[in-house]
């Protein structure tokens, strides 16, 4: 069956400072990801008959996919980390020193609250649909390069999460995720490719 593999981009440098949305490079620790995914998917992609690469429009997404060769790559806007509007560029603790209730009203229910000019979770969910239409429609192998909440959403719908405990899902970095569906549901595999 055709496996989809999810990974988050290697860390940024604003992942290192704890800082939220912006379009920052990698970081050091990141750049060291970009090889060791491509190494390892060249390998694993050679047992498939064809495969593609999605990123998201922004600069770490395709920073961490550029040494993956020989495979089509698509650019969507749709797959850009939860625009955090008014909070971008903040560290959580920023936002809850100068912002102490949007930081409240996150905490207490994360899947609806809405960033002040940006996203909630819900909103993600629904501009990832295209996405899911069309990977749902591939007949090969998709990695998708993308970010945290993104991916949890995208997690979350291939693994019938309920939608109340996507938010949370665990989604370290530098962490290969292959889905493959099969009769019984999904099958999942995570390789840490940077120990
Ligand atoms: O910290 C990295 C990041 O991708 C941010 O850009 C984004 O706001 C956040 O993760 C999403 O995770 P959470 O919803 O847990 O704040």
């Amino acid at each position: 069956a055709r496996p989809i593999f999810l990974t988050r981009h290697g860390e940024s440098q604003d992942n290192v400072e704890g800082r939220i949305g912006g379009d920052p490079p990698l970081s050091s620790r990141g750049e060291a990801y970009a090889p060791k995914l491509a190494e390892f998917l060249h390998k694993r992609l050679k047992q498939e008959p064809a495969a593609s690469v999605w990123t998201s429009t922004l600069q770490r997404t395709l920073l961490t996919a550029r040494y993956i060769v020989g495979y089509p790559k698509v650019q969507w806007r749709a797959l850009d980390e939860i625009a955090a509007g008014v909070c971008d560029g903040m560290t959580y603790g920023d936002i809850k020193e100068k912002m102490p209730e949007e930081h409240k009203a996150r905490k207490r229910d994360k899947l609806r609250y809405r960033y002040p000019a940006g996203e909630s979770y819900l909103d993600v969910i629904q501009r990832l649909e295209p996405v899911i239409i069309e990977l749902e429609r591939q007949r090969s192998a998709v990695v998708i390069v993308a970010h945290q909440a993104v991916l949890r959403a995208l997690y979350g719908y291939f693994a019938d999460k309920p939608l109340k405990e996507v938010p949370h899902i665990d989604m370290p970095l530098h962490t290969l995720i292959e889905l493959v569906p099969g009769v019984g549901g999904m099958t999942e595999k995570r390789y840490n490719l940077l120990p």
